[in-house]
């Protein structure tokens, strides 16, 4: 990347827009929304002598299934584990290839990689930073298996041809939706139609246990095999709670397969169930605060505003603002900085993963592999959004944009 450092001195306090500069006024990137239903329902798992995974953590996964209108969900300690589990189960193996995009965080090649199979990467979609369908069909060979589509920023990707080219090619489509808990495509949930579909429930995401992931699946052969892999393929290990420490219980058990141990707990699930209470409140906040942002942003040639296409309902996990650097004298890194200077938290998400080391030397792959990605991640800067904020945070940061929109303007 071009660097234009010597045009950046920093922030100089004369500049400052004031009481931004205050500590206490730090707006975060992402703070989890937690309440007293929250913190009551914790303690209850707390006071009820079970705390790993029971009773909140079934109720929390038929919850979820149903909410996202799939048969089956499965709890899991993260993401990275759910689809982890996702693509053992679908019987992904070393010699496979699975298709997948760049641009999103290292869990979603890291599983394939975990399976000692191939991630080949496609470029994505300039306007909605999404694994571009046109693209997918000149890279599937004999050892393609499966694709991993990244709902990215809670925006669905384009599913209808995804599938259509998935099942031409007798391909399993697990999709990453840790943005997207609440996202539907054509009216329908991301969720309900894919093969397997994993949520993050991680501290920053819509819907935050701490850490947290679910797998969801309309196959019960699958949801099945997946709730014995999370915890050391004992066959029956999820009913211990019932089984196992209770008087009736039996102390033999009978490890099936090779499994992990990554499940979740009734805590986590506890916060859970009360945060699936007030996600659909949670993401029209989120709505409402993408829609200050983009009236604020309308029309400026400094920025682009992200872009919801018609056949997706957004949970609008992120903000991704595209700054146009020809506008400005400084670099989006540089400006970043700048916006902390003035105590707001934005966030760069994602550096595309054939740019980090180990994929660049695991795939051979260099800059310049995959442009898209490569120019969406050289001008985003992700903005604070969490129903945690007040609207004023949100103006707050608008008006911080603007200002420095201005103050570094070429
Ligand atoms: C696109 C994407 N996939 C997967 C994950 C992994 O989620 P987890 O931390 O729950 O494993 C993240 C986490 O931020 C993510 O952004």
């Amino acid at each position: 990347m071009a660097k234009k450092n010597e045009t950046f001195e920093g922030i100089q306090p004369e500049n400052i827009i004031s009481d931004f500069l205050k500590p206490s006024l730090y707006i975060s990137f992402s703070p989890p929304a937690i309440g007293e239903e929250e913190e009551r329902e914790v303690l209850d798992s707390l006071r009820s002598g079970w705390i790993t995974t029971g009773p909140k953590v079934k109720e929390f996964e038929n919850k979820i299934a149903e909410f996202v209108q799939a048969k089956e969900a499965v709890a899991t300690f993260s993401c990275t584990d759910a689809m982890h589990l996702a693509l053992n189960t679908l019987g992904i193996q070393e010699g496979d290839e699975v298709i997948t995009t760049p641009y999103t965080f290292a869990s979603t090649a890291h599983v394939i990689c975990y399976q000692r199979a191939k991630p080949v990467f496609i470029d994505v979609e300039a306007d909605s930073f999404n694994i571009d369908p046109k693209k997918i069909e000149e890279r599937i060979t004999l050892k393609t298996k499966a694709i991993l589509p990244v709902h990215f920023a809670g925006h669905a990707c384009d599913m209808d041809p995804i599938m259509d080219i998935a099942k031409k090619h007798s391909l399993r489509v697990v999709e990453d939706a840790a943005h997207a808990i609440g996202t539907s495509y054509k009216g329908r949930m991301i969720g309900s139609f894919g093969d397997i579909t994993c949520y993050s429930f991680y501290a920053t995401k819509n819907l935050a246990t701490a850490e947290g992931g679910m797998a969801v699946t309309n196959n019960l052969e699958w949801s099945k095999r997946m709730r014995m892999m999370t915890m050391y393929g004992i066959s029956d290990a999820r009913e211990i709670w019932e089984k196992r420490y209770r008087q009736a219980g039996s102390i033999h058990y009978d490890i099936a397969e090779l499994g992990f141990k990554c499940n979740m707990t009734d805590i986590n699930a506890a916060l859970g169930l009360k945060q699936l209470e007030k996600l659909e409140g949670f993401n029209e906040q989120r709505e409402v605060y993408c829609q200050i942002y983009d009236r604020e942003f309308k029309d400026h040639s400094g920025l682009r505003t992200p872009h919801i296409k018609d056949y997706t309902k957004s949970s609008r996990h992120l903000y991704p603002l595209l700054l146009n650097l020809e506008y400005l004298s400084i670099e989006r890194d540089e400006f970043i900085n700048a916006l902390k200077e003035i105590n707001i938290g934005a966030s760069v998400l994602f550096m595309p993963l054939h740019l980090h080391s180990y994929y660049a030397k695991l795939l051979n792959h260099k800059w310049g592999d995959f442009p898209v990605a490569e120019n969406l991640f050289e001008r985003v800067i992700c903005l604070p959004l969490s129903p945690a904020l007040l609207e004023t945070d949100i103006k707050k940061v608008a008006e911080g944009v603007l200002y420095l929109l201005e103050r570094f303007k070429r």
